[in-house]
């Protein structure tokens, strides 16, 4: 059967990452989240004082990072490896969280990410999400979506994610780092997050996951269909 390329683009914690995760495990697929990326490299640069805004200190620090992914059969997903350490519960973190729209501005991040990216979907098959990659990294994916949902039950759903791990954690640090990583993620100057002209939009705020699975899957037989 043709194989396609399928990108989901859209605002932090609108469920993304799950329903592309569903996609690729229903198409047998490859799924790449490629908000982690981002984020090991924001970890890498917390960890050894790089500052982000400092090109010459960024692209010196790229130069010794290598990202990898690792199938983990108990997720069913796979793990980051930022130099071959698995950092993929760390990565989540509060502190990664309010740091990585920053790093993921800068004008060589978004080019190592990028680059990385495209690659990964030379041979198609693959369901990416993030915020740029119907946009900049896959601009001629055969099937583009664009997921939203109402800002309430974003805060929402990404404050139970957060509290099962870090019960201290408040519902107004959440809305505050979301709003924030929207702001930075949608106005930086290097590929922002936009809907493409040709992605469809769709708003899950009322949709179990069974619904919004079915409806993406619709999409993806029609589009291998045409
Ligand atoms: O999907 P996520 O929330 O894990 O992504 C973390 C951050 O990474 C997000 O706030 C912006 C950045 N990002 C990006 O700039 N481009 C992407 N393709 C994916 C994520």
């Amino acid at each position: 059967m043709k194989k396609i390329i399928v990108t989901l683009d859209g605002y932090s914690s609108c469920g993304k990452s799950t329903l592309a995760k569903q996609l690729a495990h229903e198409l047998n697929y490859v799924f790449i989240d490629s908000g982690a990326m981002y984020r090991a490299i924001t970890l890498y640069c917390l960890r050894n004082h790089i500052d982000w805004n400092d090109d010459v200190a960024v692209q010196e620090a790229l130069q010794k990072i290598n990202l990898d992914f690792d199938y983990n059969a108990a997720t069913g997903s796979s793990d980051m490896l930022l130099n071959d350490e698995n950092v993929e519960a760390l990565i989540r973190d509060m502190l990664v969280s309010e740091h990585v729209s920053e790093v993921a501005a800068n004008q060589y991040v978004r080019q190592f990410g990028v680059a990385q990216q495209q690659k990964m979907g030379e041979k198609k098959g693959i369901v990416m999400d993030g915020r740029d990659i119907g946009t900049t990294v896959f601009p001629n994916a055969e099937l583009k979506i664009f997921v939203t949902a109402d800002p309430a039950v974003r805060v929402e759903r990404r404050f139970k994610e957060l509290y099962a791990k870090n019960p201290n954690i408040t519902m107004a640090e959440v809305q505050t780092n979301l709003e924030m990583r929207d702001y930075i993620d949608s106005n930086r100057e290097f590929s922002p997050l936009r809907k493409a002209e040709d992605a469809i939009i769709l708003d899950n705020s009322n949709l179990t996951r069974e619904e919004q699975l079915k409806t993406a899957l619709q999409w993806v037989h029609n589009k291998i269909k045409e």
